[in-house]
């Protein structure tokens, strides 16, 4: 089959486009053909080597995965051949820590296609464990920008930020694959959500997704316009996926015993912490790290209603990953870009 493999770690010149082995379906897996596997921003870091450094070379990656079922190994049940499915965005490595509850905070819960083979290539191998049958009704490529956006949006917006009816948000970042997810889920929970974005075409992106207030990053003071749209108080919740430069910002953004959910780093990951806002202030700090199967589930629930919906920017044949991957680093992409074999 053909993939786009990495022999080492560096810029987007490290991927080649070559002929490997097709995957056998072993006991307990099956082979998925892969229809279309999203990218995100984690790609970028696990190419650079900045996840691990401790993967065997070459290596295909891709988590975000939809495809069909192209053979069944031994002692799998519940599948046909044929059948649409989507790929568990993420599961722990050791299949002794499959039961552990939550699964994403497993000792080796990892991001697919970190330690295994993932979906830049034509097929590609899975437990069947984690095979989600597709029930979408959606185009595959559209649902590749999915699971792994979805699962963190429900993850921190929802079990996290424990955002409901009339809760008020700050989403950082919403035009970004992550950002615009989380602005959808907190919508559908009767959310009311403001955002923050880099560029013009993003104000149309964040709006498009549900955003009801769209503030302009290094024109409109965050704070500020925050303030004037609580009434002085602050938000109830801030999702986070922007890191040290939006830090100071988001936690002025919060109302008195607000959560703040972060689980990214786009601008660096240090940051100086002033503890005494913190506890005068009964500021909730939580870091999240994507999600279980049943919130992908409740998740894909309200994508299958309608009330979600995915945000394709555009599609790369499978051979293009670097420029994909270039196209990501110029932080021009609104929602998330897609790898088509
Ligand atoms: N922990 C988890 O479960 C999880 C899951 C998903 C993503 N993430 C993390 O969340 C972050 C965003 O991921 P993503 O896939 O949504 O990224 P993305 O689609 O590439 O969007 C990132 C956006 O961040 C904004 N940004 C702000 N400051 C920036 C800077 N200094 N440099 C570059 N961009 C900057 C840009 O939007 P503007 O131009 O509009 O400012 C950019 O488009 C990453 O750190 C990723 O690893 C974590």
């Amino acid at each position: 089959m053909k993939a786009s493999v990495i022999h080492d770690f560096g810029t987007p010149s490290v991927f080649s486009y070559q002929d490997v082995a097709t995957p056998d379906p072993t006991a307990g897996h099956v082979v998925v053909k892969v229809a279309a596997c999203g990218l995100n921003r984690y790609d970028l870091y696990l190419r650079m080597g900045g996840i691990t450094r401790d993967i065997k070379m070459p290596h295909v990656m891709g988590a975000d995965i939809t495809g069909t079922i192209a053979a069944i190994g031994e002692g799998v049940e519940g599948f046909s051949e044929g059948q649409r499915v989507i790929v568990a965005p993420g599961f722990p490595v050791d299949p002794n820590d499959w039961d552990h509850e939550p699964i994403n905070q497993a000792p080796g819960y990892a991001v697919t296609g970190t330690h295994q083979w993932g979906g830049y290539a034509e097929y590609t191998r899975m437990p069947a464990r984690f095979i989600i049958p597709d029930e979408t009704g959606l185009p595959q490529d559209a649902l590749a920008t999915v699971p792994l956006c979805l699962t963190t949006a429900m993850h921190a917006v929802k079990t996290l930020g424990e955002v409901g009816e009339r809760t008020r948000v700050f989403v950082q970042a919403g035009a970004s694959g992550s950002g615009s997810m989380c602005i959808q889920v907190a919508r559908a929970l009767g959310a009311e959500v403001m955002t923050i974005v880099g560029s013009e075409p993003k104000v149309e992106t964040a709006r498009s997704v549900g955003a009801d207030h769209v503030l302009r990053r290094g024109i409109d003071d965050q704070v500020q316009r925050v303030r004037e749209w609580t009434d002085g108080a602050g938000v109830d919740v801030v999702i986070d996926n922007v890191g040290s430069e939006a830090f100071q910002a988001n936690m002025e953004s919060l109302r008195v015993g607000g959560i703040f959910v972060n689980f990214g780093l786009v601008s660096g990951y240090r940051t100086e912490f002033n503890l005494k806002n913190f506890f005068f202030s009964h500021h909730i700090l939580k870091g999240s790290m994507m999600g279980t199967g049943q919130e992908l589930a409740e998740g894909l629930v309200l994508l299958k209603s309608g009330k979600i919906k995915p945000v394709l920017d555009k599609t790369f044949p499978l051979q293009d990953a670097a420029a994909a991957h270039e196209y990501i680093e110029s932080r021009q992409v609104r929602g998330n870009v897609v790898l088509i074999p």
